[in-house]
């Protein structure tokens, strides 16, 4: 019967703790961005995003698996290579929110779409980093890789600069 008792004084303590942390809460000033003018200073171009953040990153998720003849002769190997896949795919999950601030983002509609689609494809493959799944990384990569092309083709003028990196180890494309 103690544990009952134990487990209903912790429930008691912790809503103690919940309503302390609730009324602190309530005399701080409200966060950021909820009133008022954006908070954000966006200091970089969608082409200095592009180049900071969303080309190295996403470039280490494209060559951290490669094929060749159907044969993997390469893939990530140590703990650390895994939890370094995953800082990648964050950076270029974030870099889609980036994207979506002004006065980087270029319209309220498809561009939002994209860059929301490089969030989630991105999480994708942190996911998959985090399982240590070579596989699921190898289609993460390759959705990545998609959300970059349909933006490109749509917002960037004759894709001077499109990214040609191939999709490592996508058996139809070796
Ligand atoms: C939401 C749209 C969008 C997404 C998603 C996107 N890009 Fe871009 N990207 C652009 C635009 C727009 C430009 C051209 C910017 C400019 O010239 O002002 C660009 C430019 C580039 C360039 C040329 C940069 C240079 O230095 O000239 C490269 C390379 C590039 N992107 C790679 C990528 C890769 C790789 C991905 C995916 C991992 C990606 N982009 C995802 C919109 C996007």
């Amino acid at each position: 019967m103690w544990r009952s008792r134990s487990t209903k004084r912790l429930a008691a303590a912790s809503l103690l703790f919940a309503s302390a942390l609730a009324l602190q809460q309530c005399g701080s000033t409200p966060a950021a961005g909820s009133e008022g003018g954006q908070p954000f200073k966006p200091v970089a171009t969608v082409d200095q995003v592009m180049d900071a953040i969303v080309i190295p990153n996403a470039q280490a998720i494209w060559d951290s698996i490669v094929y060749t003849n159907g044969e993997l002769v390469a893939s990530p190997k140590t703990d650390d290579d895994w939890y370094n896949l995953q800082m990648n795919g964050y950076a270029v999950a974030e870099a889609g929110n980036l994207l979506m601030m002004a006065p980087r983002a270029r319209d309220d509609g498809d561009w939002m779409t994209f860059a929301a689609a490089l969030v989630d494809q991105s999480r994708a493959a942190v996911r998959a980093a985090e399982a240590k799944d070579v596989q699921a990384l190898l289609v993460a990569g390759g959705d990545v890789y998609t959300v970059c092309t349909d933006c490109h083709r749509q917002y960037v003028a004759s894709d001077p600069d499109a990214p040609d990196p191939p999709i490592p180890g996508a058996p139809a494309t070796n």
